[in-house]
């Protein structure tokens, strides 16, 4: 599977945003990950749609991926879809429907993405793997950046992978220059990245390092 980059905007310095998702395109990220929280799902409140619309014009070739972390996931999926966003993933543990919505996704014309907390055992996804285009593997709880990658969560990836050959499968959480070599051997083929290149002094050279770890 070809492998790509998703730099998520959640810890950067938002009044520079639009110029760090300029610089990390510019270096080779192909995707701008979008963590949406609602203050229901996870603790924290994010951002909706109006953002990320204003967002679109900084990475016009880029995916727009957001992530949803939110209960009633479908109730944004117009929004979302409208804001440019070209692929939306949802929790399977926010929705009783999951195969419905992945459905309700493709039929939009958006790839369909379905996530996974730690806790959450990759058979959930097994039955829904002819629906969705990528399986987000949380390697953190989510709702904050900046937490430890979780190591058993590798185990769940190799699974999916040993299953599928040809889907993407994201990993979202504690990855670094240290941990990708441990997803990326696992299986996962795109990697969400958060804290580490909010925090690095040069943020394009940050990320030729972690495209050139990913192969
Ligand atoms: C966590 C979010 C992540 C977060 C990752 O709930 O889904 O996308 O930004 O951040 P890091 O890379 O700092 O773990
Ligand atoms: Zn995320």
């Amino acid at each position: 599977m070809k492998r790509a980059l998703a730099p998520s905007i959640l810890s950067f310095d938002l009044t520079d945003l639009r110029s760090s998702v300029q610089t990390f395109v510019a270096a080779g990220a192909e995707i701008v990950h979008l963590d949406v929280m609602d203050g229901q799902f996870v603790p924290p409140i994010t951002f909706g749609d109006a953002y990320v619309k204003a967002l679109r014009s900084a990475a016009p070739d880029a995916l727009l991926e957001a992530h949803l972390m939110t209960l009633t996931p479908e109730r944004q999926f117009d929004a979302f879809a409208a804001a440019g966003c070209g692929r939306i993933i949802f929790h399977v543990e926010a929705t009783h429907h999951a195969h419905r919505l992945a459905q309700t996704l493709r039929g939009m014309g958006v790839e369909a993405g379905i996530a996974l907390n730690p806790g959450t055992p990759g058979e959930t996804a097994m039955p829904l793997l002819d629906v969705v285009d990528l399986v987000l593997i949380m390697t953190v709880n989510p709702g904050w950046g900046g937490q430890a990658f979780i190591p058993e969560t590798l185990g769940k990836i190799r699974r999916i992978r040993a299953e599928r050959p040809d889907l993407h499968i994201q990993v979202d959480g504690g990855v670094d220059p240290r941990t990708l070599p441990l997803v990326r051997d696992a299986g996962a083929n795109v990697f969400v990245v958060g804290s580490h290149l909010a925090k690095a002094p040069d943020l394009a050279a940050a990320t030729r390092e972690l495209l050139e770890i990913m192969g």
